[in-house]
């Protein structure tokens, strides 16, 4: 399983990091992958995409990374399935919303609710974490 996170302060990289150790505990590998070494085939092999990205600029994906990267993928990832997570800071988690139904607009299936943060995960951020990850892996 491959997770494709940006991160700006390292809230989101962190969950990636929980998220994966949650996969782990469900008996399958990820890989995490910083979006900046990503490529456009880079989940032409799997059927669940994983991707995170904290709320940036008005509550839109990071403009400079990971959106185009999202642009780039768009054409290639019609039929699979997606799961999508992020750190927030003071918004209500429109820009996850938003950036759901853009998933969904490519023909992607949203097989789990998009799992937000408040800022760093702690605590029980992190055990939501670890559990998201559980999740992905039994599917
Ligand atoms: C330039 C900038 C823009 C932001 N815009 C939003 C926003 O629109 N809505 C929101 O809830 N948080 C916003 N935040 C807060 C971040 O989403 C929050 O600090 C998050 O934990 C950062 O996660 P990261 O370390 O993974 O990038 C913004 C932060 C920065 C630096």
């Amino acid at each position: 399983m491959k997770i494709v996170y940006w991160s700006g302060t390292g809230n989101t990289e962190k969950m990636a990091t929980l998220i994966a150790e949650g996969i782990s505990q469900g008996g399958k590998v990820a890989e995490i992958i910083n979006v900046s070494g990503g490529d456009e085939n880079i989940f032409n092999e799997e059927d669940l995409i994983i991707l995170g990205c904290s709320a940036m600029g008005d509550e839109v994906l990071e403009e400079g990374e990971f959106e185009p990267f999202i642009e780039q993928i768009s054409s290639k990832i019609s039929g699979k399935k997606v799961a999508l997570f992020g750190s927030y800071g003071w918004g209500d988690g429109q820009w996850m919303r938003d950036w759901e139904e853009k998933m969904i607009s490519y023909g992607c299936q949203s097989i789990l609710d998009p799992l937000i943060i408040e800022n760093e995960p702690e605590g029980l951020g992190e055990d939501r974490c670890i559990e998201f990850g559980k999740k992905l892996a039994s599917i």
